[in-house]
């Protein structure tokens, strides 16, 4: 049975537990990873009593060890791992301008969204490589694009925020626009073990309450793109940016 890890499964109505619960329906073996163990093996049951296998970890970007106890764990499981989803991510004071932005503030969002993200890749990579066929998910935003036109960071805010008032999403969007420089240096350096790597917005993603009246999508039709990207044949692309499957200006 194929595998699948997706970090940052912490609640119901984030895109994770979708984006769990579509690749668990597709006949893969979940593994549901939150910084707190409960919660993910609490998402784990859930999913369980819908016929879905899965299983939990507890991974913190932010702590090396929990990765390196989850990574053990999954190796002992299961041996492999054909899917990382990298869903994780954290957005602080999306408010601050590049002039206010506390700096400090910022280095932990970048922490967690760039080097979190790359060392769970790095920790996972033996166990991706061995699955002979890796897939690797990195969820980024249009709000790191130059090209997106309603959340890109030339553009931004655009039409379908304007009702939010001027929210800049400046640190957040730069550590997309990294999140997306690193799927390209990854995507060439994994190649050769036929590991593809790709980056994907799920777009405007109502993932909290209340923003759906503002335009966004619910998690169903937001996860799709990755599940696609998680399940791309050999000669899918790679090292690309995409949002429901079609490329994405960077
Ligand atoms: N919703 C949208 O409109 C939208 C648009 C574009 C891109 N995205 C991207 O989609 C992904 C999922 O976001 P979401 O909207 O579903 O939000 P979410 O529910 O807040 O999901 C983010 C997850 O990341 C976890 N996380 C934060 N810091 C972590 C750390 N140090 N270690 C491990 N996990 C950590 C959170 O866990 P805790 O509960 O413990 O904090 C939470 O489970 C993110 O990468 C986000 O940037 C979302």
């Amino acid at each position: 049975m194929k595998t699948a890890l997706i970090t940052g499964v912490s609640t119901k109505i984030g895109l994770g537990y979708e984006i769990a619960k579509q690749l668990g329906q597709e006949g893969f073996h979940v593994i549901i990873a939150a910084r707190k163990f409960e919660q993910a093996d609490s998402i784990a049951a859930e999913l369980n009593t819908q016929g879905i296998k899965a299983s939990a970890v507890c991974i913190d970007l932010l702590d090396r060890a929990s990765i390196t106890e989850a990574v053990k764990k999954v190796k002992r499981d299961h041996q492999t791992l054909d899917v990382l989803i990298n869903n994780a991510a954290l957005m602080l004071d999306g408010s601050a301008t590049a002039f206010e932005k506390n700096l400090d503030e910022f280095n932990i969002e970048f922490e967690t969204n760039v080097t979190g993200t790359w060392a769970v890749t790095q920790y996972f990579y033996p166990l991706i490589v061995a699955s002979g066929h890796g897939r690797i998910v990195n969820v980024s935003s249009g709000a790191g694009s130059y090209g997106d036109l309603d959340f890109g960071i030339i553009n931004f805010p655009g039409p379908a925020l304007n009702m939010m008032g001027d929210y800049p999403l400046t640190p957040y969007a730069i550590t997309k626009l990294a999140l997306n420089g690193l799927t390209v240096k990854m995507s060439k350096d994994f190649r050769r073990d036929n590991v593809l790597v790709n980056a994907i917005c799920p777009g405007f993603t109502a993932t909290r309450p209340g923003l759906a009246a503002y335009g966004a999508r619910p998690v169903s039709e937001s996860a799709k793109g990755i599940v696609w990207a998680a399940t791309l044949a050999d000669n899918g692309p790679t090292g690309q940016f995409f949002r429901d499957g079609k490329p994405l200006p960077w």
